[in-house]
């Protein structure tokens, strides 16, 4: 399991009780333009109620999480035109006033943490650890991103010609941004990528993941309530396709993209589309998925490897874009490390996330547990790869397999990288062997997948430890540690290549991308 339970009993009491008020409430989510929640649109002239959807929850579908309302095309058009608008009030509100709200939100979020925590559970699955490092994250990315607007409003390059008049070159916002969010992080990254553009200056119009529409709504009125004016964040639920519409507008200065490899692919040949015609060009940001590896040779400690290979494995049900999916194991200690992580992997508790002792949680929807388990038969039908262990339900468990998607955290031993085949999000680990003397064709096999978003180092030597670090392209390494779970401020995030474009989030450039460098020179 993946350790001990961090509150005393008493704490723990109160704690669980707070969350327990919330759980039994349906919620309800709208898109809401210029601080107006929207359920209807016009069509010819005529009122049109918008479709909407009962939500349930992914460990028993039995639970209804709430109601959602979805936007289209013509919502979205209204929603950039709202935020265009507004651009040019929130630029002229002072960087600190701006600070001020972002640490407002924060302070909302930690007050209202029970509710948010019953949220990340009952729609997003999450256990109650990472609900709590879910809500954590997110104050973070506020509280950080204030001091970044500060920071920023500071910073002024002063230059002189060679007449001796001077000139001066400082930050200024942007424009209005979309931002474009996943469901796996559905408070922390949808938070963090609306501060930051908010922090720059920058109106946004904020489209959240399908699939956790209920915590974005809680979450923007939280935002709104510290005083977030209504007219420099829009709200608009939806799915692909209004996210499609959205970043297909006119009069957008950027876009903030996290999600998958295929749909940052698609949003850049959209607004490569639309500046053919427009002559608009965005600013595009996109972090990514991962094919991550942990590279582990025969210095390391087992039983740390293991334990931080499953943690990076298996937490969040495998569902974090850091998450380990290849354990490169030298030849030599592989046998004993594979029998320590059989080992490990049956003491995994997998279940209802609103127990306290449930390590592994579901996935978040039937496409994904469809695609999970399709992947696990074509490794089990694959004469080159083998099971070598799949953790079964916890028999305390009440939910129903059948009512609910859940997927069995699974070991799979390849033969190659290539037969793994992309990203499979969820918690599947594959394990592969490598000699020492192949060390360099292993990292380039990494290397070669395209993705570089983490990887695990365990050596005890350090050489060994920095050349794969100098060798591998990847944008957070992580040595005789597990590989999940970047800080705000201490671990910036963000991958190369087909992980992603950066700035990385949470770190010193990440606003400064969202703004532009304006040179001024006065001759009086
Ligand atoms: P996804 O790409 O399916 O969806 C992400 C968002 O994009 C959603 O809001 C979705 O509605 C929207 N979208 C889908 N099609 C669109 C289109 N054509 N135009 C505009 N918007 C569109 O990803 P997901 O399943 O929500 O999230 C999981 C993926 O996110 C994984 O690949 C994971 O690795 C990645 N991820 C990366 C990071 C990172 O920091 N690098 C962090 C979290 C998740
Ligand atoms: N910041 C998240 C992690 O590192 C994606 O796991």
């Amino acid at each position: 399991s993946f350790g001990p339970n961090i509150f005393v009993e008493s704490q723990w009491l109160l704690f669980k009780s707070a969350i327990d008020s919330h759980l039994h409430k349906t919620w309800s989510a709208t898109s809401i333009i210029n601080g107006k929640a929207i359920d209807e649109y016009e069509a010819d002239g005529v009122a049109q109620k918008l479709d909407s959807q009962t939500v349930r929850a992914p460990w028993n579908h039995e639970v209804r999480a709430g109601e959602v309302t979805y936007a289209n095309a013509a919502i979205a058009r209204q929603a950039i035109d709202a935020a265009v608008a507004g651009q040019s009030t929130w630029q002229t509100v002072p960087a600190s006033k701006r600070a001020e709200i972002l640490r407002k939100t924060a302070d909302l979020f930690e007050e209202n943490y029970a509710e948010l925590m019953a949220l990340c559970q009952v729609e997003a699955g999450k256990t109650m650890q990472d609900s709590i490092d879910e809500i954590k994250e997110a104050v973070d990315f506020c509280r950080f991103y204030a001091d970044e607007a500060e920071r920023l409003d500071e910073v002024v390059y002063e230059f002189t010609d060679l007449a001796g008049k001077p000139s001066r070159q400082a930050y200024k916002p942007r424009g209005t941004f979309v931002c474009i969010s996943p469901w796996n992080f559905p408070l922390a990254i949808y938070t963090g990528q609306i501060m930051a553009a908010l922090a720059a200056g920058n109106t946004v119009v904020a489209k959240p993941a399908e699939q956790t529409s209920l915590i974005a709504h809680f979450g923007a009125q939280l935002m709104y309530q510290a005083g977030v004016p209504t007219e420099a964040l829009q709200l608009v639920i939806g799915a692909g396709e209004v996210g499609g519409a959205l970043t297909a507008a006119d009069n957008i200065a950027g876009v903030i993209f996290t999600g998958s490899t295929q749909t940052a692919q698609r949003i850049n040949q959209s607004l490569n589309d639309h500046a053919q015609t427009s002559g608009d060009l965005p600013v595009f940001i996109a972090e990514t998925g991962g094919q991550n590896a942990m590279i582990v040779d025969s210095t390391a400690l087992p039983e740390q490897v293991v334990k931080d290979a499953v943690l990076s494995a298996f937490g969040s049900a495998g569902q974090r874009c850091s998450a380990c999916r290849i354990l490169c194991v030298q030849e030599e200690m592989a046998d004993d490390l594979i029998e320590l992580l059989q080992g490990n992997m049956a003491e995994l508790v997998v279940g209802n996330p609103l127990y306290a002792a449930t390590d592994v949680g579901p996935v978040i929807d039937n496409d994904a547990k469809q695609g999970l388990e399709a992947h696990i038969e074509r490794m089990s039908a694959e004469p080159t790869a083998t099971i070598l262990a799949q953790t079964p339900m916890s028999a305390s468990s009440v939910v129903s397999q059948e009512q609910s998607t859940f997927v069995l955290p699974t070991a799979i031993e390849v033969k190659s990288i290539d037969v793994i085949a992309g990203e499979h999000f969820g918690p599947i680990l594959h394990v592969l062997r490598y000699q020492a003397r192949d060390l360099n064709k292993l990292i380039d096999a990494i290397n070669g997948t395209g993705f570089g978003l983490t990887l695990g180092i365990h050596s005890r030597i350090e050489n060994t430890a920095e050349h794969i670090e100098r060798r591998a392209f990847v944008g957070n390494t992580y040595i005789n540690r597990n590989q999940i779970g970047a800080v705000v401020n201490v671990q910036p995030f963000g991958g190369c290549g087909l992980s992603g474009t950066g700035p990385k989030a949470g770190g010193p450039h990440y606003v400064a991308r969202l703004m532009q460098l304006s040179t001024d020179q006065s001759t009086t």
